[in-house]
């Protein structure tokens, strides 16, 4: 069977299958649940019937993210990942023909979406050294564009970069349907330094100044034309559950839902990110952890002068170097090849893991460079 020429033309997403005994190459959080709190989901779940499908409306979640965010739950969509939420809202706004402009290089999964959907890709290149997505070619480009979406994450996967300040309202000035994909969003947090020792718990807190962040960083903003996709899978550390939302207007979140698969989002899953929502104080701890050590992995790479690491405000580094994959795979260290992506030749990607994990991609960089 041939499929559609635009789908026969494709590329599958792929993820190259290796195994280290240091896996710093998805962008996951190093820090798992809690025991004490899967314990308790599992107990949730006994009392739960297997055999009925999950809430139809994922009320629970809807309703524990709405309070948790400021919002309505008619503001809220759920998913099976943030994925299944960015192809729902393409397939929602990008039909054959619709020019939808989005900076490159970023996460590859947008332009297939909208290949698929018979969009015409827009891309806009940039460099990833200034650290900012190309906001002012952006806006060039959706000048005379009608019916125009932009998709973009900030900060962006794998360079690291953000969209510059106002960036969004000015988007949104265009015209256009924003779908902003907020992924590694609480790790760009701006933070204020103090000791808390509460929040962080005995084994990091020892005379040690970490970050907390301030209430405002949970707001999100609404508008008719603005999609923001959120997920667990990064700074909550529940990849593995693949829970994603997404805010937008009732109106616009009605459209969406029609495009919406039901039911994919299961009630385990769904309970899950409902108690994590409920700690929510274990996930700023854990992203003031990583941010520190991603400040400290920066900071060290950058006193080797072989190797241009590019700004990032998210859980990973971009950097650029003569070191190969294969150097650190032999170390049993495993990152991210990201040198295919246009503008980015010789160019490698680390996640921020655990201090451990982090000493250990440390120590194999200095044997390497
Ligand atoms: C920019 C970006 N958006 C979305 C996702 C996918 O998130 P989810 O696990 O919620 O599907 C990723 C995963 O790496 C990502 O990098």
């Amino acid at each position: 069977m041939t499929a559609r020429s635009a789908v026969a033309a494709m590329t599958a997403y792929t993820l190259e299958l290796r195994h280290a005994s240091v896996k710093l190459n998805q962008n996951e959080s190093p820090y798992d649940f809690p025991p004490e709190l899967k314990r308790e989901v599992l107990a949730r779940m006994a009392e739960r019937p297997w055999n009925l499908y999950p809430d139809f409306e994922s009320s629970t979640l809807r309703t524990a993210l709405a309070k948790a965010y400021g919002l309505e739950a008619e503001n809220i969509l759920v998913g099976n990942g943030s994925n299944e939420l960015l192809d729902a809202a393409v397939g929602a706004f990008v039909g054959p023909g619709t020019p939808v402009v989005f900076p490159r290089p970023t996460f590859t999964l947008y332009e297939k979406l909208i290949t698929i959907a018979g969009g015409l890709p827009v891309p806009i290149e940039f460099e990833p050294e200034s650290g900012l997505l190309p906001l002012d070619e952006m806006l060039r480009a959706l000048d005379g564009l009608r019916g125009a979406v932009v998709i973009l994450c900030s900060p962006n996967n794998p360079t690291g970069g953000v969209l510059p300040e106002g960036g969004l309202d000015r988007l949104l000035a265009t015209g256009a349907t924003v779908l902003f994909d907020r992924a590694y969003g609480d790790f760009a947090r701006p933070v204020i330094l103090s000791e808390a020792k509460d929040l962080f718990g005995e084994a990091v807190s020892q005379k040690r100044s970490f970050a907390v962040f301030a209430a405002q960083d949970d707001v999100i903003p609404l508008h008719d034309r603005l999609v923001t996709f959120s997920t667990f899978s990064k700074a909550w550390g529940l990849a593995a559950l693949r829970v994603g939302w997404l805010a937008s207007t009732a109106a616009t979140c009605r459209e969406i839902r029609k495009v919406k698969l039901p039911y994919s989002l299961n009630t385990i899953s769904e309970t899950i990110a409902t108690v994590a929502l409920e700690n929510r104080a274990i996930r700023d701890a854990n992203v003031a952890k990583i941010i520190a050590e991603r400040d400290r992995v920066v900071r060290f790479m950058k006193e080797i002068d072989t190797i241009e690491t590019f700004p990032t405000s998210a859980n990973f580094v971009a950097f650029r170097s003569n070191l190969k994959l294969d150097d650190f795979h032999k170390r049993d260290v495993l990152i991210r090849d990201i040198s295919s992506y246009p503008r980015l030749a010789k160019c490698l990607r680390v996640s921020i893991g655990s201090r451990a994990q982090n000493d250990a991609f440390l120590t194999a960089l200095q044997e390497l460079a």
